[in-house]
């Protein structure tokens, strides 16, 4: 742990009351029934997935990871929640995928006839993904109706949902629209081939904020969650999940037209004083020696003041990721 007496220079620290705050933020664009799936991939978006699941197990309805071995960590942390798996699985990683009852999504026939091939005995629940914009993953939308028409004869899987991706919806609105509108045609069209029960997802944190009322049986909000609004004037409503802190080992005055640190990326303009020297401090994290040089001392305004440690009341509710 880190405490003033720790040997740690450099810490983030993780509000779980944030957290849970910025879920809230979420349900509360959400009309009622509709599910949370955290999208958790990239250890939590860096905010360690030791701290976030356990905080968001029992309040979501799903995890999202990026692979097997994230799915894997999830499940070692929370023994329920059903685990998506948002990028197409390598051939290896299917057997797992199925023997641990994680949901994997398919992109065409021969990955879901993989996955049957796979089944042993109830029917491998998938997720149909459909391109609609993105370029990622997913059938291309033009070919979603003939390859679910195959889909449906491969035995030993059951395609329980339909997802697409959003590439622009904090950028670009009317595509953004027309990508729903095409999305929510094209379901249409596959419920009624069968798919009547299928969940429906598409939105990421953009969507959540600029389209609620689209947002399908499930959404997959990952960046709000952790505080972060991809659209500027929703960022009051979420509170910063991170707090990154380093410890001051030295303070020293600096006369003007001196080049700070690798690169001489700031060159003072005026002498910085010993009290104007902490307040700057504030405001600058170390560059570490794995740091590429541009991360040399530039002003970051981005980062949220460092508190101190006696101020508010929720310091003790703070969990801390250290030092990794
Ligand atoms: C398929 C998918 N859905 C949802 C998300 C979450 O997106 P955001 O962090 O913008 O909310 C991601 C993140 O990369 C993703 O890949």
């Amino acid at each position: 742990m880190a405490s003033a007496s720790s040997l740690h220079r450099c810490w983030a620290e993780i509000d779980s009351a944030a957290l849970r705050h910025n879920l809230a933020a979420v349900r509360a664009q959400l009309a009622a029934g509709v599910r949370v799936m955290a999208v958790v991939k990239a250890n939590a978006y860096g905010h360690s997935v030791r701290l976030v699941v356990p905080t968001l197990s029992g309040h979501v309805e799903m995890f999202g990871v990026a692979n097997v071995a994230e799915a894997r960590e999830v499940r070692s942390l929370d023994a329920k929640t059903p685990i998506f798996i948002l990028s197409p699985a390598l051939p290896e990683e299917r057997a797992e995928i199925v023997a641990a009852g994680f949901v994997a999504s398919v992109s065409n026939v021969a990955e879901a006839r993989a996955y049957g091939a796979l089944s042993t005995g109830p029917r491998i629940p998938v997720h149909l993904a459909i391109d609609t914009g993105m370029g990622r993953v997913g059938v291309w939308a033009a070919d979603a109706a003939a390859c679910l028409r195959e889909m449906l004869t491969v035995p030993g899987i059951e395609i329980t949902g339909l997802a697409s991706h959003f590439p622009v919806a904090d950028e670009d609105a009317a595509f953004t629209r027309e990508q729903i509108a095409h999305f929510l045609k094209i379901v249409g069209e596959l419920k009624q081939l069968g798919l009547a029960q299928a969940t429906v997802h598409l939105e990421n944190s953009a969507g959540i904020i600029d389209f609620p009322t689209a947002a399908g049986d499930l959404v997959r909000p990952g960046l709000m969650l952790y505080g972060s609004a991809p659209l500027p004037e929703f960022q009051p409503r979420l509170r910063p999940v991170m707090t990154w802190k380093t410890r001051v080992s030295l303070v020293r005055e600096v006369g003007p037209e001196r080049g700070i640190s690798y690169g001489r990326t700031f060159i003072t303009e005026h002498p910085i004083a010993r009290r104007h020297a902490r307040r700057r401090l504030r405001r600058w994290l170390p560059a570490p020696p794995q740091w590429p040089r541009g991360r040399s001392p530039r002003p970051w305004p981005a980062l949220p003041r460092a508190r101190s440690r006696d101020h508010g009341p929720d310091h003790d509710r703070r969990d801390r990721a250290l030092g990794r």
